[in-house]
């Protein structure tokens, strides 16, 4: 994860007060991402971007050291100091934004001027009435508050007076580790009826107002306005090409979890040629299915990696995990980790306070403070983890030199893409072995399919998931949010294969059941990113001379591998994420592109197909009753009649392609 600055939302109360006095309406303008004026002064603007460069960077270091203090010291002291400070950063958005808006942009002759104005002005609600920025902010504070709030019963009925599950730990362990199908049914059923329908209405509204805001941006919706900070005409295209590659391999996988499950669950729950039933997959989101490795380990009687018990074993601590990963990145000739950076940051969980353990990294936007904060156990998954954050702080190190306003990720794929690439060469076989932390032969084709299948289980299965949240987002801003349940069922049913255990109707709201819906984040990021990684680490593969599979490729002590990041580093967004993969792929391809994760996976894509020969159908065949399971209104009988259709009709509705 990394940190971004981003607005809570409860600072709104106080902006009414304080941006009553200096907005000027805007609503009326309608052309664009012209929201702008006619000042043409190359000077002026200049002038301009260094002011706001400085108090950007001075407001961004108030507002990071604010939430840093509470993040690790979580008193409600803490909290109001965080608002105030964001509050102040609120007010300095809104004026900054119209500021830049009186520069007619396009016509300025320097193109990082243009560049940084753009930026400004695009993408941002600072157009609204405060009104009604005021409203939209309360809505997702609303959500995400209702969001945070939920507590679920247990399933065990003796249980249930207390009805106090949390998503973390408690849903989140039982969705992994329940076997039972009921129990699994139960909790999804408690979570999705929880969360959705108190913020449904909450939801609709905010549709109309981001759409309001969009519009007087001169964009169609919120979410064309959504996928313009990709800045490319192509997107939509390239994203669902990426995806078309990529289905043949989640259908093998797909498939042959499926005949697992069906094994596991028998046919009553998993039908044999059918979409798979979402809370079988160890998942609540059925997102990530690694959690059912238990269930579908290709080779069971071969070990699968987890170096835990060596590393207590040799005694590590969270320090030394520290400095393991930073002398990965200083083998690959990149930076060691600053003085400030070892001083403040939280390697551990401190237990005189309440602290969010949520790992992330840190950067103050001063040039000098870079910090981790995690409550670091000594297992595997913290290692790797504390390799990702530090990947994050790299990033950060490299382009400090540039504009405040370009001091980020080429585009909002690139900061988790990269994280996750080096996680690629860390947790991998080859390179615990290396470092002494994993002894037994590792190249057996066993451990490597079941390695893959583990890999597989994370990345593959993830990535219809990243795609749908978003394209139901887009479709909702675009055709609004009559039906916007089925729509969210049309969508998980088209990508995924999967469908609701129970029946759903539109009084449910369950893509609310995710967060980054009530909290208005985005979420195309994570598929970019998925893709991102698997070509930032087949580069880095080239450049270190790897050869063989890329699955078992490391790129430690390769100085031409880490060449390969920091060049990419440095750009951070100064030039438009198209050139940067150009850079990267060698001049081959400025495309987004599943072609690396494809070719990381083929030894398990073959291994796929043999174990589904036998198979009638690779993907699923949906019918009607698992079609009224959300969409009873195509149906006119309503869901409870759903089950009338069992031995009627067994209409095959082929999947469409995407
Ligand atoms: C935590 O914050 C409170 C202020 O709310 C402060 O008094 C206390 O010293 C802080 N604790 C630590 C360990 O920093
Ligand atoms: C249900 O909870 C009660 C009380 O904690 C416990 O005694 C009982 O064994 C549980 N039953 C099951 C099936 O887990
Ligand atoms: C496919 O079916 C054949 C014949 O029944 C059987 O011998 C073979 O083991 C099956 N293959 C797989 C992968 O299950
Ligand atoms: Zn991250």
């Amino acid at each position: 994860m990394k940190f971004a600055p981003q607005i809570d939302a409860q600072f709104v109360t106080v902006v009414v007060a304080v941006l009553g006095a200096l907005a000027e309406e805007v609503e009326g303008i309608t052309d664009a991402r012209l929201v702008q004026g006619t000042n043409v002064n190359l000077g002026e603007a200049l002038q301009f971007l260094r002011e706001f460069d400085i108090e950007a960077s001075r407001i961004c270091f108030r507002v990071s050291s604010a939430r840093w203090t509470y993040s690790t010291n979580m008193t409600d002291f803490n909290k109001r100091r965080m608002i105030e400070e964001q509050t102040l950063q609120a007010k300095f958005d809104k004026l900054s934004w119209k500021r830049a808006v009186s520069f007619d942009w396009t016509r300025l002759p320097d193109p990082m001027v243009r560049r940084q104005l753009k930026q400004l002005i695009t993408n941002s609600r600072a157009s609204l009435t405060d009104e009604k920025y005021n409203e939209i902010y309360h809505l997702i504070s609303e959500m995400k508050d209702i969001y945070s709030h939920i507590r679920i019963c247990p399933f065990n009925s003796a249980e249930r007076l207390y009805c106090d599950l949390e998503l973390e730990p408690d849903v989140t362990r039982i969705m992994s580790n329940s076997r039972n199908h009921l129990e699994l049914a139960h909790i999804w059923r408690e979570w999705h009826d929880k969360v959705g329908p108190p913020m449904k209405n909450k939801f609709m509204r905010y549709v109309q107002i981001a759409n309001q805001a969009a519009r007087m941006n001169g964009f169609l919706d919120a979410g064309e306005e959504m996928r313009y900070v990709y800045d490319d005409p192509e997107f939509e295209i390239e994203i669902s090409e990426s995806w078309k590659r990529l289905q043949p391999l989640y259908k093998e996988l797909f498939t042959y979890v499926r005949r697992k499950l069906l094994q596991a669950y028998g046919p009553n729950i998993v039908r044999q040629e059918g979409p798979l039933p979402a809370h079988l997959l160890g998942n609540l989101w059925a997102q990530d299915w690694s959690k059912i490795i238990d269930l579908v380990a290709p080779y069971p009687e071969y070990r699968s990696v987890d170096i835990t018990d060596e590393m207590l074993r040799q005694g590590f601590t969270p320090l030394r995990m520290f400095q393991m990963a930073e002398e990965f990145y200083t083998s690959l000739g990149l930076k060691p980790m600053p003085p400030e950076f070892w001083r403040f940051s939280m390697t551990d969980k401190p237990n005189d306070r309440k602290v969010q353990c949520t790992a992330s990294a840190w950067d103050f936007c001063n040039k000098i403070d870079y910090r981790i904060k995690q409550c670091t156990e000594v297992n595997m998954e913290d290692l790797i983890s504390t390799h990702h954050e530090m990947a994050h702080i790299q990033y950060y190190l490299y382009y400090s030199e540039q504009p405040y306003l370009f001091r980020d990720g080429a585009n909002p794929g690139f900061h988790e893409g990269v994280a996750n690439a080096i996680s690629l060469s860390v947790f991998n076989p080859v390179h615990l072995h290396r470092v002494g932390l994993f002894n037994e032969n590792t190249d057996t084709y066993e451990t490597n399919i079941n390695f893959l299948m583990l890999m597989a289980l994370r990345k593959v299965a993830f990535a219809p998931f990243a795609l749908l949240v978003d394209a139901w987002r887009y479709e909702i801003f675009q055709n609004g949010v009559q039906n916007m349940n089925s729509a969210w069922w049309e969508l998980r049913l088209r990508y995924q294969g999967i469908i609701p255990p129970i029946p759903r109707t539109e009084s449910h709201f369950d893509a609310a059941a995710k967060r980054h819906i009530p909290a208005d984040i985005p979420y195309m990021k994570y598929y970019i990113a998925l893709l991102l990684e698997f070509q930032i680490h087949n580069s880095m593969c080239f450049a270190a001379g790897h050869v063989g599979t890329l699955h078992t490729c490391d790129i430690y002590r390769s100085r031409e591998a880490g060449r390969v990041l920091s060049d990419l580093f440095k750009v951070g967004k100064a030039r438009h994420w198209k050139e940067v993969l150009k850079m990267l792929t060698r001049g081959q391809s400025e495309r987004i592109s599943a072609d690396a994760m494809l070719q990381y996976f083929q030894p398990l894509l073959l291994w796929l197909k043999v174990q589904n020969k036998n198979e009638s159908v690779v993907g699923w065949m949906t019918n009607l009753e698992e079609e009224a399971l959300f969409q009873p209104f195509l149906f006119g009988g309503g869901v409870n009649h759903a089950t009338d259709f069992s031995f009627v009709l067994f209409m095959l509705i082929t999947v469409k392609l995407m």
